[in-house]
């Protein structure tokens, strides 16, 4: 039984933190080391479960350590892992990330085992497909794999979100508009994928426009300490949901705390309208932002007021 499912990657955090991020060819002294658990589906599991959702996962680990531990986290998380399967064929997905004093971070990754998970894996968890109420799908397992889950979500009558993360480097196809109900980007992939300059929430408001016209049925783009910016088709104008001020200070893993926090208010409390579940969601990423990590930076339920459950 799972109310959110994720179909994404899992991947170990290599995280090096330093003064500051360093330039093309230029060598500085970081301070300290420390490894995490990341990948942005099983952020976004992660994100949903500790929240209070019942979440499950489907993904693909290397048959290695960090593959075990993964698996591990996934169990202590409360998150059904058992469609989080192994292969042989690669390493578990890695995500060097070098992360300055401001907070902002240099992310890459090498996705290994993510780029294994097949379309047959997603049908061998059909019966993941029969409780849940949303999906939520990125970009860091191959594409027509995400774009399967998207459409085998639809066919079941689940709500699906798709976090089109990172950046695609090929053109998209429309049909991941068709099989989304949301799309949620952020400035960097909104500029890929709309060919627009997307840098605040002016430029924003007219991104999300164009993503209507490309299909989109509720788009969304996340501008960090900004808030977010939407717009839904049949309401002409977008809207600016505002972020609270606070003391970044580790990045990591925001957008995804977001996206598992939509995800969260869509499966438990449907009837709050779009914005007041954006509000809440920019509260939850916010609030990840002022602790090192990406799935240990998100609080559980029981650290955040009552008032974001209400
Ligand atoms: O969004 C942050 C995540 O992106 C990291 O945890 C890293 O693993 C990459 O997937």
């Amino acid at each position: 039984m799972a109310e959110v499912l994720v179909v994404g990657s899992c991947n170990m955090d290599l995280v090096f933190y330093a003064p500051r991020l360093p330039v093309p060819g230029e060598t500085i002294h970081g301070t300290r080391f420390a490894s995490g658990f990341g990948g942005k589906g099983a952020n976004q599991c992660a994100a949903a479960a500790k929240l209070g959702a019942k979440a499950a996962m489907i993904g693909k680990v290397g048959n290695d350590t960090y593959g075990e531990e993964c698996i591990s986290n996934f169990k202590a998380l409360g998150i059904n892992a058992d469609h989080v399967t192994v292969t042989g064929e690669a390493s578990t997905g890695v995500g060097p990330v070098t992360v300055g004093e401001d907070g902002n971070n240099l992310l890459m990754i090498i996705p290994g085992a993510n780029l294994h998970l097949t379309e047959s894996d997603v049908d061998a968890a059909s019966s993941l497909f029969q409780s849940a109420k949303v999906l939520l799908c990125q970009w860091e397992i191959p594409p027509h794999s995400t774009l399967h889950a998207l459409k085998k979500a639809q066919d079941a009558g689940i709500f699906t979100i798709f976090n089109p993360a990172p950046a695609p480097q090929e053109k998209l196809s429309l049909d991941f508009f068709k099989y989304s109900d949301i799309t949620c980007a952020n400035e960097t992939e909104a500029s890929t994928m709309t060919g627009l300059e997307v840098t605040d929430v002016e430029s924003a408001k007219v991104a999300v426009l164009h993503f209507l016209e490309m299909g989109c049925r509720i788009a969304i783009i996340t501008l960090g300490k900004d808030g977010c910016v939407f717009a839904s088709q049949g309401l002409e104008e977008p809207s600016w949901v505002q972020a609270d001020k606070v003391n970044a200070v580790d990045t990591t893993g925001a957008g995804d705390s977001f996206a598992g926090a939509l995800a969260f208010f869509f499966a438990k409390l449907p009837d709050l309208p779009l914005k007041e579940k954006l509000r809440r969601s920019c509260f939850v990423a916010s609030d990840s932002v002022k602790r090192e990590g990406a799935q240990k930076s998100y609080s559980w339920r029981r650290d955040l007021p009552d008032e974001v459950f209400a």
